[in-house]
């Protein structure tokens, strides 16, 4: 019975695929006949090749992505560091696309460069932009043109963009290229996406467009650039024509366009419970680590990233019940001590130690925000990662920062606190790679070890148990 009815089903399984590999076939034929599409007279024929092995590819990989990233020739030795972090020469493929031929040899540790066409026939009539924003919204389609094989996704990004590479792999595998797919995320200042559009991926944060579009896209770029030379932005220019095919955003929270001023800390604190696909403004904000340089402070970032690419940044909270003491990690960055019980919403959520990109104001974002409290009774401490203790891939250290906020709280309750010079986070091993294509859960955490005399903190980082919750004791 129960076998009877699981083959019926797979057989009405198959006649529906046939039925949808049919409809595709009719409809392209349909439309070939109705657009002759230019150079494209197999196009039908390759799109349900590309449906039917879709299912039998190999996993996407780091050599499936070609980089474009939107450089200039004059500002690249300022920005070439932060390009150097993540670029693997040999490993990473793409280019920099630049306005005219450097004069200097090209370094080799940079991605290769390319000098874009000449977009002067194009109009550009947003008064308060630069009409460069016309060249780097071609950079797609030059980067599509070049014929490079086994691409995958065209991903585009800043030169001030900093990616982190095996997570940005780790979300694109979850897609199917053959398929069109436009995948980023939007502006955290909410004046940005009513200017700029909500459904823009951001260039700054990076974007990906999957082959499959990267194929209808690059055919009518040209011609759409013109229809929207009003639009500010490479980036919202590329929107306007994706949205023409009628392909819409699809948001992946590691992208982030970074669009604040002041300290990041506050959003790198409460990452949502996603993968860190990237960073950007890395110039324009202060160090992100508050006692080092920028370029240094990435870089130790980088070198938590390196131990555990997938945990990077993730959020897990817990409890002290013995002291009443509410933690939380934000891994490979910091850890706030509230010397109180504070809940799991208060802490997911991110102190607002910044303001708007473009008014320089309270708000609001695209998240929700809590503000930084004058009063140091009212605010955690803070520790910041310390790797020089730990090269073991399991374990990271931070380290007790003083004067981050602007003063210290004198409360009985905060001395024990106070006493605490480091965290150490211990977890059992890196993320494995299909961590992330499971349902997102945040990680749960303990304190262990745990005596009242210590002035470390050991802590266990760890996936939950069925059932656990993060709940304040005695609630
Ligand atoms: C089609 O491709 C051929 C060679 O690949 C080229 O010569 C021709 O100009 C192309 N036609 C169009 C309309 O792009
Ligand atoms: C990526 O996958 C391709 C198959 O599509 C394989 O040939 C190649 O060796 C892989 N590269 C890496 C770096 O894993
Ligand atoms: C390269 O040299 C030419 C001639 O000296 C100069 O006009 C141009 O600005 C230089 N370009 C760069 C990128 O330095
Ligand atoms: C990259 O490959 C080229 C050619 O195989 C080689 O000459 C070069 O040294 C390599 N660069 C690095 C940084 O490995
Ligand atoms: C922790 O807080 C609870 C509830 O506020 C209180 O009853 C308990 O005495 C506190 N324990 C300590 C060790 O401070
Ligand atoms: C790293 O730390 C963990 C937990 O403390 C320990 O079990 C493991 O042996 C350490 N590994 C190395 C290589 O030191
Ligand atoms: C806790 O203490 C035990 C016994 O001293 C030790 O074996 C264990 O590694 C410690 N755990 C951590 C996370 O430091």
């Amino acid at each position: 019975m129960k076998i009877q009815s699981q083959n019926s089903l797979k057989s009405r399984k198959f006649f529906k695929i046939s039925l949808v590999l049919c409809s595709i076939a009719f409809l392209s034929l349909l439309f070939s006949f109705n657009q002759k599409p230019p150079n494209c007279t197999d196009c039908h024929r390759r799109k349900i090749i590309a449906v039917e092995s879709s299912q039998s590819q190999p996993p996407t990989n780091i050599s499936h992505l070609l980089f474009g990233i939107a450089g200039s020739t004059k500002t690249w030795k300022k920005r070439q560091s932060y390009c150097e972090l993540w670029w693997m020469p040999n490993v990473t493929r793409g280019f920099v696309w630049v306005d005219e031929k450097p004069n200097a040899t090209w370094p080799a540790t940079s991605p290769p460069y390319r000098v874009s066409a000449d977009t002067s026939e194009f109009s550009y009539t947003c008064w308060y932009g630069s009409r460069s924003a016309v060249r780097l919204a071609r950079i797609v389609k030059e980067s599509f043109e070049l014929g490079v094989e086994n691409v995958r996704w065209f991903v585009m990004g800043d030169d001030d963009t900093v990616f982190f590479v095996e997570n940005l792999v780790t979300v694109l595998g979850k897609y199917d290229h053959n398929q069109m797919y436009y995948i980023g995320s939007n502006s955290e200042s909410v004046e940005q996406d009513v200017i700029h559009l909500y459904g823009t991926a951001y260039g700054g944060g990076g974007y990906a467009i999957s082959y499959a579009l990267a194929v209808e896209l690059v055919r009518i770029l040209d011609g759409c650039l013109d229809r929207y030379a009003s639009l500010y932005g490479g980036d919202q220019k590329v929107q306007a024509c994706v949205t023409e095919i009628g392909v819409p955003l699809t948001k992946e929270s590691g992208f982030h366009q970074v669009d604040i001023r002041g300290s990041q800390y506050g959003l790198l604190a409460a990452h949502p419970v996603a993968p860190l696909v990237s960073l950007h403004h890395v110039d324009y904000l202060p160090p992100i680590f508050p006692t080092m340089i920028k370029i240094d402070a990435l870089k130790a970032l980088k070198t938590a990233y390196n131990l555990d690419p997938g945990r990077t940044l993730q959020q897990s909270f817990c409890y002290d019940p013995a002291r009443n003491w509410s933690i939380s990690v934000s891994w490979g960055y910091t850890v706030q001590l509230y010397p109180w019980l504070a809940t799991p919403k208060d802490m997911e959520k991110s102190f607002q130690t910044f303001e708007t990109w473009k008014s320089w104001s309270d708000g609001p974002f695209t998240f929700n925000t809590r503000p930084v409290q004058s009063d140091p009774c009212e605010m955690p401490i803070l520790f910041f990662l310390d790797l020089v203790e730990s090269p073991n891939r399991t374990v990271t250290n931070y380290k007790r920062q003083l004067d981050v906020w602007e003063k210290e709280c004198s409360k009985d309750e905060f001395q024990l606190g106070q006493k605490v010079e480091r965290f150490r986070v211990v977890t059992s091993g890196p993320f494995s790679s299909s961590h992330w294509i499971k349902a997102p859960r945040r990680q749960c955490c303990q304190v262990v070890n745990a005596t009242s005399m210590d002035n470390v903190v050991n802590v266990w980082m760890r996936g939950c148990n069925p059932f656990e919750t993060v709940t304040p004791p005695q609630w």
